[in-house]
């Protein structure tokens, strides 16, 4: 069954994006179809696989204002190839944004995506969804349409704060939207072997959070960071440094929580 992971958390940098890139990136190396959905606005993980999207391009924007009956061929029209053979897309532009708004007055608005996905699902192993950094109609679209939510948590003071918001946003959404959806688990992000601060955060999130956190801890490193400005994923600009071994440990750790 494939597996729908959306990278959530709304706190502002805290590595979704990069998390959403690397990771469908290493699962797409290992030979998985894997598809990667551009939810946020701010377009980073369409500008981190290096796909660049004309003003008539299909985007996520088209996928959620319309009001098509989706067929498995007219949903295939907005999926984009990318440098990854097992990797394709469904890109963002900063036109989401009025996405946001128009759903408010939209029937059926929180299950947009899910009805899209239905359709081209089968196609894929894994869909990794990135998210901005709110929880407004796009995330609630995102948490309806998903199997389960990895949470990306950044090894800083005050990383657990608007955890509370977040997993009662998850609860509500099991609740009375999407009874499947699952936690996947915490993922600690831009660890700093040479700081007592992030140890602590490392020991207080293994210890305080309630549902599982990744062995894989992803470390801070420049080239993670550079990347994006080359339009690669790591395991492309760079695979020799530590930030690439770690997202290929964490596409591992992911796919050996696979039934199949
Ligand atoms: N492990 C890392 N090491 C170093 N820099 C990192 C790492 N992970 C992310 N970054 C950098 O930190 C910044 C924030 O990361 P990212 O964009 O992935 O976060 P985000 O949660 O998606 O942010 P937003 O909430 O704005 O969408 C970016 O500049 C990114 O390149
Ligand atoms: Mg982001």
């Amino acid at each position: 069954m494939t597996r729908i992971i959306a990278v959530c958390n709304q706190k502002g940098g805290v590595g979704k994006t990069t998390t959403a890139v690397n990771l469908s990136a290493a699962l797409s190396m290992a030979e998985k179809r894997t598809l990667l959905v551009d939810a946020d606005p701010q377009a980073n993980a369409t500008q981190g696989v290096g796909v660049s999207i004309g003003e008539d391009d299909p985007t996520l924007y088209d996928v959620l204002c319309s009001d098509e009956e989706w067929t498995p061929d007219s949903a295939s029209s907005y999926l984009h190839k990318t440098a990854l053979p097992f990797l394709d897309l469904v890109p963002a532009t900063h036109h989401l944004a009025g996405a946001e708004i128009e759903l408010v007055s939209a029937i059926a608005r929180e299950m947009r995506l899910r009805s899209f996905l239905k359709q081209i699902g089968q196609r894929y192993d894994y869909i990794l969804i990135d998210t901005p950094p709110s929880l407004g109609l796009l995330t609630l679209n995102v948490l309806v349409a998903a199997t389960s939510v990895m949470i990306p948590i950044q090894c800083e003071y005050y990383a657990l704060q608007g955890l509370a918001e977040l997993l009662n946003t998850i609860r509500l959404t099991q609740r009375s939207l999407n009874p499947d959806l699952t936690i996947e688990g915490a993922l600690l992000t831009m660890f700093q072997s040479s700081t007592l601060l992030s140890k602590q955060v490392v020991d207080e999130v293994r210890t305080s959070f309630n549902e599982k956190v990744f062995q894989t801890v992803i470390p801070r490193s420049i080239k993670l960071a550079e990347a994006p400005s080359f339009g690669k994923p790591i395991l492309l600009y760079d695979i020799a440094t530590p930030g690439a071994s770690a997202y290929m440990k964490l596409a591992q750790e992911v796919m050996g929580g696979d039934a199949a």
